[in-house]
């Protein structure tokens, strides 16, 4: 019988806004739970219509509350993921400690499939917190539940990311733009659309106990992803190699501020690259062969960016 209740943690975000309009489109019906219902509700209520979506307000670490909500559940999809911590042991919390919990209540409940959104590349960046977090969190999992499967996608992008349009606002502002490590990071950025449809196949087929790198047609060099961004926004920036003793001492100063751009842990995952790591399918293996090409998406909405919008002059370079 075809699973109908999809209870989804971390909905608000960039993935799952554009998850529960996939999945209710396909006549799934979800619950999404959120940590402020008065803060978030307004964006979540919109993705979905009426009847397909409810909303629940837990605190994440509220056994009971989320024991509850996991009777009504067939499958259950984990989204929750933060970028920095707030404060030391955030990582490990979110990381670590929510997936361990869902996946024994899943196990418990013996729903048809757990399925947790990783990171790609995180197997080698041992020094960073963050990818040791979310490695302990796919261990855990793992040993939990054998119904489980755990998508790593590399970098995400969308007009409704913190990437692309971070940059774009970024670009737009600053005069020149540093680049870490020369800027020679590789990512296999994948576009939102694409890494639904993953997860839409991943609800819907019958395959667990299964990891899959989500990745998009392209590798593209950090250099490279600025460069792009700054001829789809038309303007021209100086792009300067940091060395790296300067580029920590910028983390740490930034990482001051509530929403770091840069952060020290966020700088030795920059080490890594973000591509294929051979160690797992990749959603080539599975056939899904995703098309969506970097420049012509992010074409679509860097329009908000350009001097004169969506009426900008063909290749009007400014400075
Ligand atoms: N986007 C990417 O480029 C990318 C790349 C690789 C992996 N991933 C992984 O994919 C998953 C989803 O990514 P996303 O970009 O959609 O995430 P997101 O927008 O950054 O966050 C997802 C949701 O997590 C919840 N959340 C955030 N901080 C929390 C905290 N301290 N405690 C409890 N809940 C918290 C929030 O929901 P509420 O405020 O509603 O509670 C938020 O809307 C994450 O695990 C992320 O690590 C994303």
């Amino acid at each position: 019988m075809k699973a109908k209740n999809c209870l989804i943690f971390g909905g608000s975000g960039q993935i799952g806004r554009n998850l529960i309009r996939k999945l209710t489109k396909n006549n799934y019906r979800v619950t999404v739970v959120t940590r402020n219902i008065h803060q978030k509700s307004y964006i979540i209520k919109t993705q979905a219509n009426v009847g397909y979506i409810d909303i629940a307000e837990a605190n994440i670490f509220d056994e009971n509350k989320i024991r509850e909500l996991f009777k009504k559940a067939d499958i259950c999809i984990n989204l929750i993921g933060i970028l920095f911590e707030k404060k030391s042991g955030d990582f490990k919390i979110i990381h670590t400690d929510l997936p361990d919990l869902l996946s024994q209540i899943a196990k418990k409940n013996k729903i048809q499939k757990f399925i947790h959104l990783s990171s790609l590349g995180i197997e080698n960046a041992l020094d960073s917190d963050y990818a040791k977090s979310k490695l302990e969190g796919e261990k855990k999992i793992k040993n939990n539940f054998e119904k489980f499967v755990i998508l790593k996608p590399s970098i995400v992008y969308s007009v409704d990311d913190k990437f692309t349009t971070r940059f774009m606002t970024l670009l737009s502002r600053l005069p020149i733009m540093p680049l870490y490590y020369n800027g020679n990071t590789k990512f296999n950025p994948i576009h939102v659309s694409d890494l639904v449809d993953i997860i839409l196949n991943t609800v819907e087929n019958k395959n667990n106990n299964l990891v899959v790198e989500c990745i998009g047609p392209e590798i593209l060099t950090f250099k490279e992803i600025i460069e792009k961004i700054l001829i789809s926004i038309q303007k021209k920036r100086f792009l300067i190699p940091v060395p790296i003793q300067i580029a920590s001492l910028t983390a740490k100063l930034l990482q001051l501020l509530p929403n770091p751009l840069l952060t020290e842990d966020q700088l030795k995952l920059l080490k890594y690259d973000n591509v294929s790591t051979g160690l797992y399918k990749t959603n080539f293996d599975f056939g899904f062969n995703t098309k969506k090409n970097f420049d012509e998406e992010i074409n679509k909405y860097s329009y908000n960016w350009k001097i004169g919008g969506q009426f900008a002059i063909k290749d009007n370079i400014k400075k």
